[in-house]
């Protein structure tokens, strides 16, 4: 039997970065006020095809929709703003705002697999419910940026973001997009002339290299903002500033969801081929009314993990504890081994029993190619002596220390 294509069994070394990463993230938003939420993996098909638009590639080509044994037509998420949207509403929440959730979790999307994209994948998030302000967008930018200089990879990736305007500003130039590439129609690929119809906006996302140039000389979407939306994302702009932050504009940034409005943005990398998005995000102040609620402002973003895993590569701080064996000499040192191992219960490491009846000299083998830091050796005569041989299998070292002592030497040496 093998695993489905686009998932993977985590472990080892891999499932560490996992756990560095979501505890990085986990405790830095906690210090911006943010709370954790865990929503279910699947939901009721309309919260996702209902707000995250019809054209897009998400609801268009990616849902994994089953029907359970009641009938019921669900989704497994694909992603997690809409599902926080959704709990905000049947949790009754409307009286709470403004609200600031964290989450981490498995996403999935019916995508083709290659380098950095899976169709089971985990994503950390946060959503902040219910504020209008620009300085949200930079505060959350800010706490983006700050998750990936903790983790040591800011040199290796750049914000970029754009703005979507309000709706006035994004419809008038709507219609100047859709007349410009109307008249180019015989110039775009099958999918950008669905696209065309549909979300003419998505064209310029397009990786059609045949394309690119038409994209280009497309009409920009800066020159049909309104005065308010200009204010607005001149607003976060100066934020980032003044905070330091190393962006810039990119204004084909248009983003794969439809519920996003005003700021968008990005954090990419060079380092990982075609799949260079770590964390995307932005505001979205009217998808909870396409849900049926009141207009809430919103702004939030989400980061690929298997993405800033890979980034991470092999030198980083997932590092293991140091790893103590005790190592079982007869039958008088197995019945006293977990007894040891108790009194070791406190101490930041690994304990390992080698028991059974391999030899001394096996053991320790084996212990070395475990890659045990010390070796407690446990018989009949340690039993009876109360005193007990450490050994360091990477100095080679052997030292006699007292059996009431050991957790304290263990403390003092780790
Ligand atoms: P998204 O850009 O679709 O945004 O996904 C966020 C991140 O998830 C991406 O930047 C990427 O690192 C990772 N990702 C997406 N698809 C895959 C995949 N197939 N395999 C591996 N990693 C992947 C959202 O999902 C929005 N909900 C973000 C947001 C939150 N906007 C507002 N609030």
């Amino acid at each position: 039997m093998q695993r489905p294509r686009g998932t993977q069994d985590l472990m080892g070394h891999q499932i560490l970065k996992f756990r560095l990463i979501e505890s990085t993230a986990y405790r830095l938003a906690g210090t911006f006020g943010f709370q954790e939420i865990s929503t279910p993996i699947f939901e009721h098909h309309e919260v996702f095809h209902r707000t995250l638009g019809e054209a897009s590639d998400m609801v268009a080509k990616e849902t994994y929709d089953f029907k359970d044994r009641g009938d019921d037509l669900l989704t497994l998420r694909p992603e997690g703003t809409a599902p926080i949207a959704r709990a905000f509403l049947s949790e009754g929440l409307q009286q709470n705002l403004p609200l600031k959730f964290y989450y981490y979790g498995p996403m999935f999307r019916y995508e083709r697999p290659q380098r950095g994209r899976f169709r089971q994948f985990h994503q950390i998030g946060i959503e902040h419910l219910g504020t209008p302000f620009a300085e949200s967008d930079a505060e959350a930018i800010f706490l983006a940026w700050q998750f990936l200089t903790e983790l040591g990879l800011t040199s290796k990736a750049r914000i970029e973001i754009n703005t979507l305007g309000d709706s006035d500003s994004r419809a008038r130039y709507r219609t100047a997009l859709v007349e410009y590439f109307q008249a180019h129609k015989s110039r775009l690929s099958a999918d950008s002339l669905v696209r065309l119809e549909k979300n003419p906006l998505r064209i310029l996302d397009s990786k059609d290299r045949g394309e690119q140039e038409l994209i280009s000389d497309a009409p920009k979407l800066a020159a049909y903002l309104n005065d308010e939306s200009r204010k607005f994302f001149d607003r976060v702009c100066q934020q980032l500033t003044h905070l330091g932050l190393p962006f810039q504009i990119t204004d084909r940034l248009v983003r794969g969801i439809d519920y996003y409005c005003h700021t968008v943005f990005e954090i990419t990398t060079q380092e990982l081929g075609a799949q260079g998005a770590l964390l995307g995000g932005g505001r979205y102040d009217g998808l909870i009314e396409t849900m049926g609620g009141p207009k809430t402002p919103s702004f939030g973003w989400a980061a690929g993990v298997e993405r800033l895993a890979e980034l991470l590569g092999e030198s980083n701080e997932a590092a293991n504890l140091p790893r103590i064996g005790i190592l079982t000499a007869d039958e008088a040192g197995e019945a006293e081994a977990l007894k040891l191992r108790a009194e070791l219960l406190n101490l930041p490491c690994e304990v390992h029993l080698l028991y059974g009846t391999t030899g001394v000299g096996k053991k320790f083998k084996k212990a070395d190619k475990m890659g045990l830091k010390w070796v407690v050796v446990l018989g009949e005569k340690e039993v009876q002596s109360h005193n007990l041989t450490v050994k360091d299998l990477t100095t080679g070292q052997q030292s006699e220390v007292a059996r009431n002592k050991i957790a304290a030497t263990f403390k003092s040496w780790i």
